[in-house]
């Protein structure tokens, strides 16, 4: 298959738009860029074009997708029962990254949310993406646009990098804002349930709705996560990646040393730190994620960092821990689980 790359980093262009419409309408995926990260869409009430995100991906068929929708009226259709807790999300947090879980329709094939009577719903604040969804039908499922077990991109070139000939279309807006996932947060429980930590955190929704809780999983509890994707091991980089914790001396103290012994041993050290710390680093490829001082900068180019370390003859990266104040429990979920949990103390 021949994949078109459209490039709309200077805007929605409605006659590109239109086209992108037209194929997902048909039945057809098209990449497309939102605030969190790029999505691999198609139309969420058709079995045969959702079946289709799978096969691109090699997406296991229990992992769910979520349905992206462009007006709040639109969310009758696909959900059975729509709890007051949903609407006072909504009213806070959409547009935005914020995924609902809610009970889903007669309308919503199996093949959609992996097999489960629960549906992901989500708003995103992209005017691209919105426009798509519009032009789309109405309904996109959307998926990161990474081939399963890669970082999810966060700019057009990592969606062509995974998915290139395996897609119709690519649309190019640029690189994304947040470039972690949205938060997840199960409604169908008693107590609303954060199944994936994202940009909205456990303190925003908890000012919206009470107390909110925290998948079991999530805290290393030795239990099945709630939301089937969390289960996989994501992001896993080429290079075997551990993380260093302790105070910020600590941390780059013992990076360093990491780092020197490992090049005794002929390994060839990577290192992640930030702006703040770079400098510091007496050897190794040392790639600054971001500052410390602006949090977002940091989520914003953890998978593109990951990327660019595949790319390198790196076998080792040690990388700071960031637990910033917002997104700390974001940042820090994805980047564990891309170690595999590999966590050296400083
Ligand atoms: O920011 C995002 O959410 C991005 C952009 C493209 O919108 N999408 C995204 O989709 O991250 P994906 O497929 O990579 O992650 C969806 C997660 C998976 O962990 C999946 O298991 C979970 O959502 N999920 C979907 N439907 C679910 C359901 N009904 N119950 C529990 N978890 C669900
Ligand atoms: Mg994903």
């Amino acid at each position: 298959m021949q994949t078109v790359t459209e490039d709309l980093r200077s805007g929605p262009d409605q006659a590109v738009i239109d086209r992108a419409g037209a194929v997902l309408r048909r039945g057809g995926l098209v990449a497309f860029p939102t605030e969190t990260v790029y999505g691999l869409g198609a139309d969420a009430l058709d079995a045969d074009a959702a079946a289709k995100i799978y096969a691109a991906k090699g997406r296991p068929s229990d992992n769910p997708l979520i349905i992206h929708i462009a007006d709040w009226e639109a969310i009758g259709r696909i959900v059975s029962e729509i709890p007051e807790s949903a609407k006072r999300l909504a009213e806070a947090f959409w547009p935005g990254p914020l995924t609902m879980i809610l009970p889903k329709s007669e309308a919503v094939p199996l093949t959609t949310t992996g097999g489960l009577s629960t549906v992901a719903v989500r708003m995103p604040n992209h005017e691209i993406a919105r426009a798509l969804i519009r032009a789309g039908g109405g309904y996109i499922a959307a998926p990161s646009a990474n081939t399963s077990g890669r970082p999810s991109p966060t700019e057009a070139s990592h969606v062509a990098e995974d998915l290139d000939g395996a897609i119709d279309m690519i649309i190019d807006g640029g690189s994304v804002q947040i470039g972690l996932e949205s938060t997840i947060v199960d409604l169908t429980d008693k107590v609303p349930t954060i199944l994936r930590p994202g940009y909205i955190n456990q303190e925003m929704l908890e000012a919206v709705l009470g107390t909110v809780a925290v998948d079991a999983a999530l805290c290393g509890e030795n239990v099945r996560p709630k939301a089937p994707g969390m289960k996989y091991r994501h992001y896993a980089p080429k290079a075997e990646l551990f993380i260093v914790e302790g105070t910020r001396r600590q941390v780059r103290v013992r990076i360093d040393e990491l780092a020197r012994k490992a090049v005794q041993e002929g390994k060839k050290p990577g290192i992640i730190g930030t702006d703040e710390s770079k400098e510091y680093y007496t050897c190794g490829l040392v790639k600054s994620i971001g500052t410390r001082a602006d949090e977002i900068t940091i989520s914003r180019h953890l998978y593109s960092i990951l990327r660019e370390f595949d790319h390198s003859d790196i076998s080792v990266i040690y990388s700071e821990s960031f637990e910033t104040p917002h997104m700390g429990q974001a940042i820090m979920n994805r980047l564990l689980k891309a170690a595999g949990h590999q966590v050296i103390k400083g």
